[in-house]
This record gives structure tokens, sequence and C-alpha cells, in this order.
């Protein structure tokens, strides 16, 4: 038979490696690891209310202390929908990698058990929502017809950074929901196993972006960069207030002259775009898409 799949880099094996044996020593099943009987706690916020898009604003003022509760539920519903949303794409990336590759190499080994955990994330996910009494949000269905697109068109580094876009923002933005004493005790438990596995997959993404960039032609590059800066502006989105009762026109003017919000977009896209920054990846043409999302410092 012909082999048709290179020896993956050493360096690459090497990280695999690392991460398997990080996942075999910790990894959740929320199955298992959450307990769902648990009653909400009917006072207790959902995600930090520092973190709700209208914190600070003259609605957020006159809203009543119930319709605050509410919005912070409704804009986890959100995020973690498009949690499962961008996870159902990663998990397809990673398949297709793994179709191309070695199934004896490492790298192939992880993508398996970082698509296990993902399976188990949008489980957790889609659980948490039910259990919060709501209804998953669906993505525009411009950004559904480009999802489907998505698993056959990046591969690379224009993957790893459509990946890093998903990963890197929710992840630093979890860790502060998780910190968050006050917060409903459910909601913490699924951000503490989220971070946790999230690190790994952070990793894997960074090291092979890097590393596929330094054999990618200038076309592979602007392309990456373009798919970054992309990704910068699907994050900037605003919320859907309707379901917390609120006028959307309304809530969504007000949400984007928000200084308070706009800070709270930049301290968690710090971390991405210092990497992406430092790979060479936001410049050029789409450095103005950066400039348009708000993302950047
Ligand atoms: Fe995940
Ligand atoms: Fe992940």
């Amino acid at each position: 038979m012909a082999s048709h799949t290179a020896r993956t880099p050493p360096g690459r094996e090497i990280t695999a490696k690392r991460l398997q044996t990080s996942s075999a020593r910790q990894f959740y099943d929320p199955d298992v690891d959450i307990d769902w009987d648990a009653p909400l706690h009917p006072d207790k916020y959902f995600v930090p209310e520092q973190l709700v898009t209208l914190y600070g604003t003259e609605l957020w003022q006159a809203m009543s202390q119930r319709q605050r509760l509410e919005l912070s539920k409704q804009e986890m519903i959100n995020t973690v929908s498009v949690g499962i949303w961008f996870e159902t794409i990663l998990m397809q990336m990673l398949m297709r990698l793994a179709y191309r590759g070695d199934p004896t190499s490492e790298h192939v080994q992880y993508a398996y058990t970082e698509v296990a955990e993902e399976c188990r994330h949008s489980t957790m996910f889609a659980k948490l929502i039910e259990k919060a009494g709501g209804r998953p949000y669906r993505q525009h269905p411009r950004w559904y017809l480009i999802g489907h697109t998505l698993p056959f068109v990046l591969r690379g580094p224009s993957m790893w950074a459509a990946t890093l876009m998903g990963e890197e923002v929710f992840d630093v933005l979890q860790r502060d929901t998780m910190r968050d004493e006050s917060l409903q005790p459910l909601v913490r438990a699924v951000m503490r196993i989220h971070v946790t596995e999230e690190a790994r997959h952070v990793r894997y993404a960074r090291e092979d972006l890097l590393r596929t960039l330094e054999t990618s032609n200038r076309l592979d590059r602007e392309f990456t960069r373009y798919v970054a800066a992309q990704g910068a502006m699907l994050l900037t989105r605003s919320a859907q207030y309707r379901r917390a009762g609120l006028d959307p026109r309304q809530a969504r003017a007000q949400a984007r002259d928000n200084p308070h919000h706009r800070e709270v977009k930049r301290h968690g896209a710090e971390r991405v775009v210092a990497f992406l920054s430092d790979a060479g990846l936001i410049g050029g043409p789409t450095e103005r898409i950066w400039r348009r999302s708000g993302l950047l410092g």
C-alpha cells in the first residue's frame, strides 16, 4: 500500500503526547461530575453582572433586579449556544484532520481525544440551557451556511486561527465567570470543567498554528489573517434582548455604545490578540476589520 501520510514533525508529536497524558490524567464526565439535580438559586446571576452587555448603561439602571437576572441568563444561553455551534464545526475540522493524517501519530490521536472532549462540552452546554429553562439560540442563517463550508475550506493555519478565535476569548471570560463566587454554582461548575480542558486545546492549536505557518505561502497567510479578522467580527455581535423582555433596538444601541462592555470585549480578546500579533496575523488589509471589531487595545 502506498504511504499517503507524511511523518509528523517531532515537535508536534511531543506536544500531542504531553496533551494526551494530561487528558488521561484530568478529564471530566459532566454527566457524573455535575450535580444536575441541584436546584438553581433564584437570586443569583448566570454571568458576572459586569460581563452583561448592558451593565452600566441607562437601561441597566432602569431595569429591575429580576430583569437583570433574566438578561444574565439569556446572555449565558447565548454564549453557550454559540459555543455549541463553534464546537460542532471544530469537531468536524478535527475529524477531517484525522482523516487526512496518520492514525498512529500522537497528533491524530490527540485530535480524536479533543473531539471526545468537545462532544462532552457541547452536551454539557446543552444540558445547562435546559436546566436554566431556556432554549438555545440559532446563529444567523448566514453563519449557519458559512459553518457548513468551514470544515472543507479551513486547514492548517487558517483552521487553527479560527479555532483560537473561538476558544481564547471565551476562555478568558469563562475564567472570570468561574472565579465569581456570587454566581449560580451550576454555571461555575460548568465553566471550571470547560476551562480546564480548553487549556489543552488552546495549546494544541497555538503550537500547530506556528508550525504550519512556517511552511505556508503568502496566500495561505493572507487567508489566515482574513479568517481571524472575520472571527473578530463574529465575536462582536451583540446579545439578543427580546427574550429578556427588552426592546431589542434600544438595548442593542445602548450595548454598542457602552464603554464598559467594549472594555470587557477588549479584555477578553487581549490574550489572543497578543498571540496573533506576534505571529504576524494581524496586519495588512485585515487590520481595518480588526479595528472595526473594537477588539484591539
Ligand atoms: Fe469546549
Ligand atoms: Fe476546545
